[in-house]
């Protein structure tokens, strides 16, 4: 048995022709933030996407490899990829609530899932909303629509709505860069907070973001994993020249 909750090991993808991701092998240990970084195009959405099987609904892309997720290869062709999608949520750049109730988004999937009785449900939109630190901010109006809602507020919600089928691990792709400061930090401090409970990956552009909130970090560059290390270390005294001259802005 693995320490680890997920382990990617020699993965190589490609989209039609062009290979996108190289080789790559890390972990990610469970309560942990572990932060993906690295310049536009690098792969870091494909790998996101592999570790839940998003990248499966992308005609022509094809995948080689290993991720095994409590020591299951998730990329075996008998995974129930609803029921993973279950244990691993995603959250997009963009925030995307659906066009329904504050409370509906949070009940869509528990109800899509079977559940049914208005008390358990009820509880649940308290629980999520709660979690995601939007609770404060809606409790007095759970029937208005998400859509009236901040874009900070959206992603909050968003998160709640992840949370509500009670997933392990949380996905992240950029999930601030659509936001304000103040909106980023609650976020932010939101993911700090998530991992009691949870796992998360995060992509992100914003090197001080992963440098203040992660536990690990992933630097990649056109499709490889140039290195992956504990982020004290990736920011203070990286191995590889191309990961230093990265965090130092000094690339290209
Ligand atoms: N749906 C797709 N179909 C074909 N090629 C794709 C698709 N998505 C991504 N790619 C290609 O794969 C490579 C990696 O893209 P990816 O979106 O993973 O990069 P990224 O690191 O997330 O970039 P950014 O920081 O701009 O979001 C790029 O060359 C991109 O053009
Ligand atoms: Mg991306």
């Amino acid at each position: 048995m693995s320490t680890n909750l997920i382990d990617i090991k020699g993965l190589n993808l490609w989209y039609g022709e062009n290979q996108a991701l190289h080789d790559v092998s890390m972990s990610v240990k469970p309560n942990s933030i572990t932060a993906l970084i690295g310049p536009s195009g690098c792969g870091k959405s494909t790998l996101l996407r592999s570790i839940n099987r998003m990248n499966d609904i992308i005609a022509g892309c094809r995948v080689e490899g290993e991720i095994t997720f409590h020591d299951k290869n998730i990329l075996a062709p008998e995974t129930d990829v609803m029921a993973l999608r279950k244990k691993i949520g995603m959250i997009f750049q963009k925030p995307n609530p659906f066009p329904m109730s504050i409370k509906d988004n949070v009940t869509y999937g528990p109800r899509l899932h079977g559940v049914t009785d208005r008390e358990s449900l009820d509880k649940l939109v308290e629980e999520c909303i709660n979690k995601s630190a939007l609770w404060s901010e809606v409790q007095d109006r759970l029937g208005a629509s998400a859509m009236s809602l901040s874009g900070g507020q959206q992603q909050r919600l968003c998160i709640a709505r992840a949370l509500s089928v009670n997933p392990e691990v949380i996905l992240m792709d950029e999930p601030t860069s659509a936001l304000d400061p103040i909106a980023t930090n609650k976020i932010e401090d939101l993911a700090q907070d998530l991992k009691k409970d949870y796992t998360v990956v995060i992509v992100t552009h914003n090197m001080q973001q992963a440098s203040r909130i992660s536990d690990y970090t992933g630097f990649m560059y056109m499709g490889k994993l140039i290195e992956f290390d504990k982020t004290e270390n990736i920011f203070e005294n990286p191995s590889e020249e191309l990961t230093e001259r990265y965090i130092t802005g000094r690339f290209g």
